[in-house]
C-alpha cells in the first residue's frame, strides 16, 4: 500500500509531532526538544524526546524512534495505513487510498459496527422471556444489573437463527454474519446459523471503544465452557485483553490481571475496577506492550494449580521485560478472586492485595516448590538454586533478606546458607568478568546499533555515514556536495538506502525529513531517528566532505583485503586511466 509522497509530506506537516505525541505524553521543553517519559517503557526519569523541528521523535532508554506515522502505529498499535488514516482524519485530510486498503477498512468498520448491534441485542434478550434463565444465572452468579450494564452482559437465546435473523433485517449480509464470527456455515446445505446458543455473552471491547468479539458461557457443566469468537480482521486474541476499556480509566495506579472473564468482572464489581483478563491464552509480548501503555505495576493473579503456576512463571518476565513492575498474588482459601470475593468480601481481598509478594518473593517460593525439604539430598539441592539465585539480586540488602528467608525454608543457620550465597556470587562475578573482558576487548561494540539487525560492518565508515545522514537531514542542501557518492559505497545497507531515498526525493523536490523514508522496519526507522537526535556538532561543509570521503576511502580499502583483490584493484585502476600492459 502506497501512499502519494506529496501526500503523506502534508499529513506529517499538518500533524506536529509534539501536538500527536503530546495527546500521550506530557512534554516539557529544554532547548530544542521536548521531553516526557516514555510511553513505550516504564521509567521513572524522562529519556523520552520530540525535536518539532526534526519532526521525530526518540528515547534515549529504549532507543525507539522515528516520525509522527510511527508513532501512532507504535502507540496505538496501528499498521501503517492505518496510522494514515488516524492522522488524516485527526486533521480532516481525504485519503487517497488504493481499493483493495480501502474495501478492507470498510469491512472492519462495517464488522465493528455489526458487533456492536450484536452486543446491543444480546444485551437486550436478557429482559425478554427467552433471555429470563440467561438473566437467572447472572443473578445465581451474582451479577447485578449495574454489572450487566457496565459490562453490556447479554443472552445469547436458545435458537439458530435469532441474531442471524435481527442482523439481517439491519442489513448486514450473510458473508458479514459470517466473517464477523457471529455465524457458522452449516455442512450440510450451506445455510449460516448462529454461533452462539443458549450461552451467557460477554462482549469483548477494545480499548478505542469497540465490540471485537464475544466470549460465550454455558449455563451448566457442559463443555466446552466458554465459546469464544474465532480470530477475524477485527478480533485478535493476542493483542487484546478483556476488560481493559474500562479498566484503562481506573484511578488505581496498578492493573489486575486474570485468568477468567468471571474474575475480572467479580473484581470490579467489588471495587477493583483495573481489573483485566486474557481471552482465554497465554500471554503475549504484545498484552504486556499494550498494559506498559496504561501502567507501571502489575498484579498477577493466577490459577494456583499447576497451570497457573506455568502461566506466571512464564508471563513475569514478559511482563518485565516490557517495563512493569511486577507482583504476584497467591490465590488462598479459594480458586479464583470471584469465588474469593463472593466468599469473603472486599476487604479481605485487599488484604491479599497488600501481601502481595514481589517476584523475588515469588521466584523463591517457587524454587522451594520444588524440593521436598524432609528429604536431605533435596535440602542440599535446594541450598544450592536457592543461593545461587539469592547471588543474582542486585543489592546487599536484598540478598541477606532472601538469603535469611532461603535459610529459614531449608532449616539452616543464616551463616551456613551466607557461605553459599557468597561462593555463587563470586562464580557470577568470575563469569561476569570473563564476559566483560570480551566486550572491552572489541571497543567498537560500544557503538553497535542497539537492534542486532542493523549491526555496522565498518565502524569508521559507519560513523561517517552517520554524520551525512544527519547533516543531510538537517542541510538538504548538502545534498550538492555528494553528487560522486554512490549508495552502494555505503558499508551500511540501511544507512544507504536512507540515502539514496533523501536524494531522490532532493532531486523530486520533496520535502526531506524522517517521516518521508520508505520501506524501513520500526527498529531501522528507530535507529535513524537515534543518529538525529544524538548528532553532536554543528554541519559544515567542510565536515560534510571529510565524512563524504571516509566512506569513499573505506570503501576502497575494504576492496583491497586480499592479493586477488589488489590485482583486481590495480587492473581497474589501469582501465580507467587507459593504460593497457
Ligand atoms: N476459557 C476459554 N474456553 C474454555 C474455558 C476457559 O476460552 N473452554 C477461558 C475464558 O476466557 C475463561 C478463562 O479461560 O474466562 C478462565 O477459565 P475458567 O477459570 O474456567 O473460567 P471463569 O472465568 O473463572 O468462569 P467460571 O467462574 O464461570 O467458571
Ligand atoms: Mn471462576
Amino acid at each position: 500500500m502506497a501512499f502519494p509522497p506529496s501526500f503523506i509530506d502534508e499529513l506529517t506537516a499538518r500533524n506536529p509531532i509534539e501536538d500527536v505525541v503530546g495527546q500521550y505524553v506530557t512534554l516539557k521543553r529544554s532547548g530544542a526538544n521536548l521531553f516526557g517519559l516514555c510511553p513505550f517503557h516504564g521509567e521513572k526519569t524522562p529519556s523520552f524526546s520530540v525535536a518539532p523541528d526534526k519532526g521525530i521523535y526518540y528515547c534515549f532508554g529504549c532507543h525507539k524512534g522515528g516520525g509522527v506515522i510511527n508513532f501512532m502505529m507504535e502507540i496505538e498499535g496501528l499498521s501503517y495505513p492505518d496510522a494514515v488514516r488516524a492522522l488524516a482524519k485527526r486533521v480532516g485530510m481525504e485519503v487517497p487510498e488504493d481499493e483493495q486498503y480501502q474495501s478492507r477498512y470498510r469491512q472492519q468498520e462495517r464488522l465493528w459496527a455489526l458487533s456492536k448491534e450484536a452486543a446491543r441485542f444480546f444485551n437486550r434478550q436478557l429482559y425478554l422471556p427467552p433471555g429470563a434463565q440467561g438473566l437467572a444465572y447472572a443473578q445465581k452468579r451474582g451479577m447485578p444489573k449495574s454489572t450487566l450494564i457496565r459490562f453490556g452482559i447479554g443472552f445469547a437465546p436458545n435458537s439458530w437463527t435469532s441474531l442471524c435473523d435481527a442482523m439481517r433485517e439491519k442489513g448486514y449480509t450473510d458473508q458479514e454474519l459470517k466473517d464477523s464470527g457471529l455465524a457458522s456455515v452449516s455442512q450440510k446445505n450451506g445455510r449460516i446459523y448462529d454461533r452462539f446458543r443458549n450461552r451467557l455473552m460477554f462482549p469483548i471491547i477494545d480499548v478505542r471503544g469497540n465490540v471485537i468479539g464475544f466470549g460465550g458461557r454455558v449455563m451448566d457443566d457442559s463443555k466446552p465452557k466458554y465459546l469464544n469468537s474465532p480470530e477475524t480482521i477485527i478480533f485478535n486474541k493476542r493483542k487484546n485483553l478483556f476488560a481493559l476499556n474500562l479498566a484503562k480509566k481506573s484511578k488505581l495506579d496498578y492493573l489486575i490481571l486474570v485468568e477468567g472473564y468471571m474474575d475480572a468482572v467479580a473484581l470490579h464489581q467489588y471495587g477493583f475496577d483495573c481489573a483485566v483478563a486474557s481471552l482465554g491464552t497465554a500471554l503475549t509480548e504484545e498484552h504486556a506492550a499494550l498494559l506498559s501503555r496504561y501502567t507501571e505495576n502489575v498484579v498477577l493473579i493466577y490459577d494456583g494449580d499447576q497451570a497457573g503456576q506455568d502461566a506466571t512463571r512464564r508471563a513475569i518476565p514478559m511482563l518485565e521485560r516490557a517495563g512493569l513492575q511486577v507482583k504476584v498474588l497467591q490465590m488462598r482459601d479459594a480458586k479464583d478472586p470471584d469465588e474469593f470475593l463472593k466468599k469473603f468480601g472486599a476487604d479481605r481481598f485487599r488484604i491479599l492485595l497488600e501481601e502481595s509478594s514481589n517476584r523475588v518473593e515469588y521466584q523463591l517460593r517457587a524454587i522451594a516448590k520444588k524440593y521436598d525439604l524432609h528429604v536431605d539430598e533435596d535440602r542440599v539441592r535446594f541450598i544450592s538454586e536457592a543461593a545461587e539465585f539469592v547471588s543474582s539480586l542486585g543489592n546487599a540488602v536484598q540478598r541477606e533478606v532472601y538469603g535469611t528467608r532461603a535459610a529459614e525454608a531449608a532449616g539452616i543457620s543464616y551463616e551456613a546458607m551466607k557461605i553459599e550465597v557468597e561462593k555463587a556470587y563470586r562464580r557470577r562475578l568470575g563469569r561476569e568478568k570473563k564476559k566483560q573482558e570480551k566486550i572491552d576487548l572489541s571497543p567498537a561494540q560500544k557503538l553497535q546499533p542497539k537492534s542486532r539487525s542493523i549491526r555496522y560492518d565498518n565502524m569508521k565508515s559507519a560513523m561517517a555515514e552517520e554524520g551525512i545522514i544527519s547533516m543531510v537531514l538537517r542541510e538538504p542542501a548538502l545534498l550538492d556536495e555528494a553528487q560522486s557518492l554512490k549508495p552502494e559505497t555505503f558499508s551500511s545497507p540501511l544507512l544507504g538506502k536512507v540515502f539514496s531515498q533523501l536524494r531522490e526525493r532532493f532531486s523530486e523536490g520533496l520535502e526531506i525529513s524522517v517521516s518521508g523514508l520508505a520501506d524501513l522496519e520500526p527498529e531501522e526507522m528507530s535507529h535513524v531517528a537515534g543518529i538525529l537526535q544524538r548528532q553532536r556538532g554543528p554541519v559544515s561543509e567542510q565536515a560534510f566532505r571529510d565524512c563524504v570521503a571516509t566512506v569513499q576511502a573505506e570503501n576502497q580499502s575494504s576492496h583491497i583485503e586480499t592479493v586477488e583483490d589488489l590485482m583486481e584493484f590495480r587492473n581497474k585502476m589501469k582501465e580507467r586511466k587507459g593504460i593497457r600492459e
